[in-house]
């Protein structure tokens, strides 16, 4: 990696940006660092409270951070009605693209009115401040507009991708006891139609989900959908007719906004809890420094509201700033691949924030796409998920940005609610491949085994203090919150992923150091495939880990020990891979399965994912494996691992 390449900030962008030198940068920086309380006390003015705090952040009962304590705010208050008594009522808050090219733009104005009306809908049906509700949804303006409308009800919601399966939801939704699903008739990917309130129904069949009391469709296709009396409402008739005012709760800062599930090393994804008024405070921020918003950008962020990038840099964040923030529902390919770049065109889209792995699928359907569109309107371009190679980063400034623009690589994940580690586009020069510096009030620091600052060089990635956007806790387990993220390195926060830092204190993030898998920017753990897959009636054993994959970042690559009646065939690996991709969702899906006598396990009776992974990628084995209980079990998986790969050849 050439590590030292530096690309300074493009001239006519400093010059127009709200931090335009390093000098900026680092006063900022310093005055975060010597003085938080104060620092981001200044922040949260940025932001409408109904009351002010007494206490900008109790760290008293460390890890469980309050902050802004004793002040009330509302996050939909603070996206829609603050902007209603200025210009902005007028200006589109959501510009909106169905993948048939269906096209909507709401106004801050109508969004209020739109949110207004749907939360008066969630009251009428009995639901109140501290109840949870699911969103599970395709990307339409109602996604925004439920969020926001549980968001002003102080309904903690819980918004579940559409990609995933009825299980997934129904684990969710169980977890949460919830007292409703927000959903929709269908939504359309690559054409087709995903049957989402079917997979409604078969989550709550039999019962199994006892808590849902009411579940609202929204018709987005107008697809052939089954309605339970008393329990199923169509959107449309709930919110006709009924009141456009619904003032906004007064919430207390410390009041959940969202639960956002996501998977931890445990078969078991956790829901992460986030925090109104920290959580706003932060997000809004990070919105200021690392996008240099202007007004009159049209900003675009491609994720979809089922991930955290959704929430904080596709609703709550670009509507608290005022932008106009553009949401587009389908796949990046369809119908041909160059959509992104039509859209871009079509709306004039300023400001573009995506992921490595759909950056390495446009390079590979070729530089014509984009080339035969235009793109002057950029003035912006961001990345997140995973790292960004230099090769990926090259391109993305080149053939996209002409050259023009900054890239911010923006590092941050569901926990930390808003990005972490990111250049300021206007003063940080780049190094291709690094998220560069941590952002003002974020006390990021590389550590070795022990806790020790490395000062250059290899360790692991830590959040030293506590920042405002932090998770407060994992929903119904606070035991798993201090477990999983304080006790490795006490006192301080462990993010799971390995770094390098360099001589100038750039941070260069290697990928997870757990059990946990990025595949195409989406974390899943091993295990959760794993107990997938054994819950098949054919396998008795199952590890599965994560090779290198050109354009997902991360493959999934299962190893199963069958039950003695079953043998391994094209046909099975074929049901085991559905079977995953039914069990918890599409992108699960796993890329190989091996079929192999015996796991290798340490005395322990721990599996050695080690040792797999190293079979995957280098189909060799080598280094210690002295704790192995059985080596000629290796020898054998090795050389079957080669075998299988031969066999298998390009074969999914
Ligand atoms: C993990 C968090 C937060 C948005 C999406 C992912 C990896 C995220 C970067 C980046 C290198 C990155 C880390 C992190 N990651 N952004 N810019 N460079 N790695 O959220 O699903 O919670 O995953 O994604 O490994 O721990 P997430």
């Amino acid at each position: 990696m050439e590590q030292n390449e530096k690309i300074n900030p493009p001239k006519h962008f400093s010059e127009r940006a709200a931090i335009k030198s390093m000098q900026d940068f680092e006063a900022l920086y310093e005055a975060a660092a010597y003085d938080p309380d104060k620092f981001w006390a200044e922040q949260a003015g940025a932001i409408h409270w109904f009351a002010k705090w007494n206490k900008v952040c109790d760290w008293s009962n460390p890890p469980f951070a309050k902050w802004f304590v004793g002040a009330k705010t509302n996050v939909a208050y603070n996206c829609l009605d603050r902007h209603l008594t200025t210009w902005r009522k007028n200006k589109a808050a959501i510009i909106w693209e169905g993948e048939n090219f269906e096209q909507r733009i709401l106004t801050y104005q109508e969004l209020h009115r739109k949110v207004c009306k749907f939360a008066n809908a969630l009251k009428q049906l009995g639901l109140k401040s501290g109840d949870r509700s699911i969103i599970y949804m395709p990307m339409t303006p109602e996604a925004a507009i439920a969020m926001l409308a549980c968001a002003r009800l102080g309904i903690i919601h819980s918004v579940v991708f559409g990609g995933f399966s009825a299980e997934a939801l129904k684990t969710r939704i169980n977890d949460l006891e919830a007292a409703a699903v927000i959903t929709a008739d269908a939504g359309l990917r690559r054409g087709k139609e995903v049957l989402l309130k079917q997979n409604v129904d078969d989550a709550l069949a039999n019962n199994e989900c006892p808590s849902v009391k009411n579940v609202i469709v929204h018709k987005r296709i107008g697809s052939l959908t089954k309605m339970q009396s008393g329990r199923d409402h169509w959107w449309d008739d709930l919110t006709t007719g009924i009141s456009e005012v619904c003032p906004a709760e007064e919430l207390d800062s410390e009041h959940p906004l969202y639960v956002l599930y996501t998977s931890g090393t445990t078969g078991k994804p956790k829901g992460v809890v986030h925090s109104t008024g920290g959580y706003l405070t932060q997000v809004v921020a990070t919105m200021k420094w690392v996008f240099d918003l202007k007004d009159e950008d049209i900003y675009w962020c491609t994720a979809d509201i089922g991930w955290v990038t959704g929430h904080s840099y596709v609703v709550y964040g670009p509507l608290a700033a005022g932008a106009t923030t553009l949401l587009y529902e389908g796949a990046p390919d369809w119908p041909k691949p160059d959509r992104f770049w039509r859209i871009i065109e079509k709306y004039r889209v300023n400001i573009f924030y995506t992921s490595p792995t759909a950056i390495r699928s446009f390079i590979r359907q070729g530089d014509d796409w984009p080339n035969n569109r235009d793109l002057s309107s950029l003035r912006l371009l961001g990345s997140v998920g995973e790292p960004i190679n230099p090769t990926a980063w090259h391109w993305y400034n080149r053939v996209i940005g002409k050259e023009r623009c900054p890239i911010v690589d923006t590092w941050w994940q569901t926990e930390t609610g808003s990005i972490m580690i990111s250049p300021v586009p206007g003063a940080t020069p780049a190094k291709p491949g690094s998220a560069t510096r941590p952002l003002p009030g974020v006390m990021a620091e590389v550590v070795d085994d022990k806790g020790e600052p490395v000062k250059v060089g290899k360790g692991f990635l830590v959040l030293s203090k506590p920042w405002p956007s932090m998770l407060r806790t994992i929903y119904n387990n606070p035991e798993r919150f201090k477990s999983g993220y304080w006790s490795r390195y006490p006192g301080k926060y462990f993010t799971g992923d390995a770094a390098t830092i360099d001589e100038d204190g750039y941070i260069w993030c290697l990928g997870r150091v757990d059990d946990v898998l990025n595949v195409a920017g989406h974390r899943l753990s091993t295990m959760e495939v794993e107990s997938s897959l054994v819950r098949h009636k054919t396998v008795a054993e199952a590890a599965v880990v994560g090779a290198p994959h050109e354009l997902k970042g991360e493959a999934i690559h299962c190893f199963v020990t069958l039950k003695q009646e079953f043998h391994g065939s094209d046909a099975l690996t074929e049901e085991l891979r559905q079977w995953v991709a039914t069990e918890i969702g599409a992108l699960a899906k796993p890329e190989r399965i091996y079929y192999v006598a015996a796991l290798p396990k340490t005395r322990s009776g721990k599996i050695m994912r080690r040792l797999l992974r190293e079979i995957v990628t280098t189909k060799s084995v080598s280094g210690d494996t002295s704790t192995l209980e059985d080596y000629s079990v290796i020898l054998k998986l090795s050389q079957q691992g080669k075998e299988e790969e031969e066999i298998l050849g390009e074969k999914k």
